[in-house]
Order: C-alpha cells, then sequence, then structure tokens
C-alpha cells in the first residue's frame, strides 16, 4: 500500500510541523520572478499523482501546525515529470506573502487529488478552441497548450492574455515561443498557436479588456478571423470573477453552451487562484 506521504528526489530540509494526511512534501526545483505582482516555480512530481491537463490541486507550506492550502492550476501538461504553477504575490495573503519567498530546495505541500473544469473532455469536438485568460489565469491553459490531446480534438488554438502592464504579459509570451521549438510537441504546435496579448494600464501593442475588444469586433480584425460560432469554436475562460461573470454572459449571448466532464459542452470556466 502507497505511504499518504510521499517524499520528492530532492533532498528536504528537515520540517517543524507534523504533516497532514493525505499531503504529498514535494521539492521546489526552480523558481523565477517575472515581476514583483508574478512569480512561477516547479516542484518534483509525487509519482501516484494523476491528472488531466487544465486541472488544479491545493498548495500549502510546511510552516504551520494547520497549513493554509489554496488552489494552484498545474501549469505543466500531464505528461511532464516536475509541476510548473504560476503565481501572483499578495502582500498580506495568507499563503502567497509566504510561497513568494521559497527557493529550490524547500518543501512545498500539495494535496493529493486534482479537479478543475477546464478539461478538453468538458468540450466537444470542435474546428476553433479560444482560451480567454486574465492574469494567473493563463496558467491551466499552459498545460493544456503543451498537452498533445488539446490538437487532436481542435485545429487552431487562439489564447488570449490580458494584463494590467507589459511585463506581466512576459510569461505567456515565452510560452508560446517555446512552443513551436519543444522537442516533444513541436510537430502539433507549429502553426496552430496564435497568442493575443493585451493590455490594460500601460500602452502596447493591443489594448483594452478582452471582452471590450471582441465587442467591438477589433479582436477579430486584428487577427482576421471570423467572428466566434458555437458551430466551429469552444471557449475556456480562467481569471479573476469578474471577468469570468462577463466573458460568460458574452459567450452565452452568443449561443455558447456551459459544459461540463459529464455534459460537454460549448464552453467551461474556472476562477483564477486569488490569495
Ligand atoms: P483593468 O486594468 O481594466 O482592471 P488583475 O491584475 O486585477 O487580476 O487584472 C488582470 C486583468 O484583467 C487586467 O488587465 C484587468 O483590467 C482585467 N479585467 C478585470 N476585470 C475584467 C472584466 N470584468 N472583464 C475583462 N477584463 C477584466
Amino acid at each position: 500500500m502507497n505511504s499518504p506521504l510521499s517524499l520528492g528526489t530532492a533532498p528536504v530540509r528537515p520540517l517543524a510541523f507534523p504533516i497532514p494526511a493525505n499531503v504529498h512534501v514535494e521539492t521546489v526545483v526552480s523558481v523565477k520572478h517575472y515581476t514583483d505582482r508574478l512569480f512561477l516555480f516547479r516542484i518534483t512530481r509525487p509519482q501516484s499523482l494523476r491528472f488531466r491537463s487544465g486541472e488544479f490541486v491545493m498548495i500549502g507550506l510546511p510552516n504551520a501546525e494547520k497549513p493554509v492550502f489554496r488552489a494552484y492550476s498545474v501549469a505543466s501538461p500531464a505528461w511532464d515529470e516536475e509541476l510548473e504553477f504560476f503565481s501572483i504575490k499578495v502582500p498580506d495573503g495568507p499563503l502567497t506573502s509566504e510561497l513568494q519567498k521559497i527557493q529550490p530546495g524547500d518543501a512545498v505541500l500539495m494535496r493529493h487529488k486534482s479537479t478543475g473544469t477546464l478539461v478538453v473532455d468538458a468540450l466537444t469536438p470542435a474546428k476553433r478552441l479560444f482560451m480567454i485568460s486574465t492574469g494567473t489565469g493563463i496558467a491551466p491553459f499552459a498545460s493544456l497548450l503543451r498537452d498533445p490531446d488539446t490538437y487532436e480534438k481542435f485545429e487552431q488554438v487562439f489564447l488570449t492574455h490580458t494584463c494590467r502592464d507589459r511585463t506581466e504579459l512576459v510569461y505567456g509570451q515565452e510560452l508560446v515561443s517555446d512552443l513551436a521549438d519543444d522537442p516533444l510537441i513541436g510537430e502539433f504546435t507549429r502553426g496552430r498557436v496564435t497568442l493575443y496579448s493585451t493590455t490594460t494600464r500601460e500602452e502596447s501593442s493591443h489594448m483594452g479588456r478582452i471582452t471590450a475588444l471582441i465587442s467591438s469586433g477589433k479582436f477579430y480584425e486584428d487577427l482576421g478571423i471570423e467572428k466566434l460560432d458555437p458551430a466551429t469554436d469552444r471557449v475556456m475562460i480562467c481569471g479573476s470573477m469578474h471577468m469570468l461573470k462577463d466573458v460568460k454572459e458574452l459567450v452565452e449571448s452568443l449561443g455558447f453552451k456551459e459544459g461540463s466532464l459529464n455534459h460537454p459542452g460549448d464552453f467551461v470556466v474556472e476562477r483564477a487562484f486569488v490569495g
């Protein structure tokens, strides 16, 4: 029988508190700070963890008897040997105020179960897949964009990423520019992924909220593509609460129906981690 506690491969520093049941203790492999609000970290992957690309797990730190856990979309694909996460830093956030200080070799806690609605199996097949994200809401799409299953189901993938300023867009730009050269998935992604990055509080080549850009038609003009249509398209949405509500209303007004694993449909929605 498997022990409920599994240790990653790298050496883990001694932990000050007992580890709760059903929690993996994993090791930080790397950390990259993009801005004073955003950072990326990679951890070892428990051998027993199975998840679908696009799902989230609960992450915590071994710094208290009852650690605080928060939902984090896995940004790496299901086949990856490590787990990648893209996180916000909230100065007084119960988890991220501490999590932002992690360094390679540190321990991170992860509950055993993964779950989530942003999975390709919750959508019926179609020609185009639109991934609409703001801020750290890009994370589940970073996973799905690196999964061959996405390209088996959809011919073209459009990722939109809206942030306050240009530096916050860098993670998404690196992600998409690295896709074509990736030895494992480059052959699936080449010529099939389009990134549309926009800013709302700093000048850039595309400015404005994605909702406004879609409603005005500028989004379609900029990319030279047909309008969103449930007959040909599927939509996945991840970001802040208000953005989810507005984009959901927008796609519903175009005739899209929400899907789930039990009843696959035209679009799915998930809130990005906040705090
Ligand atoms: P804005 O700057 O106009 O608020 P945050 O960093 O606060 O999570 O926001 C990430 C991005 O999401 C920002 O560019 C923000 O634009 C945008 N945003 C916030 N609310 C909405 C919404 N209701 N619809 C579309 N985009 C939104």
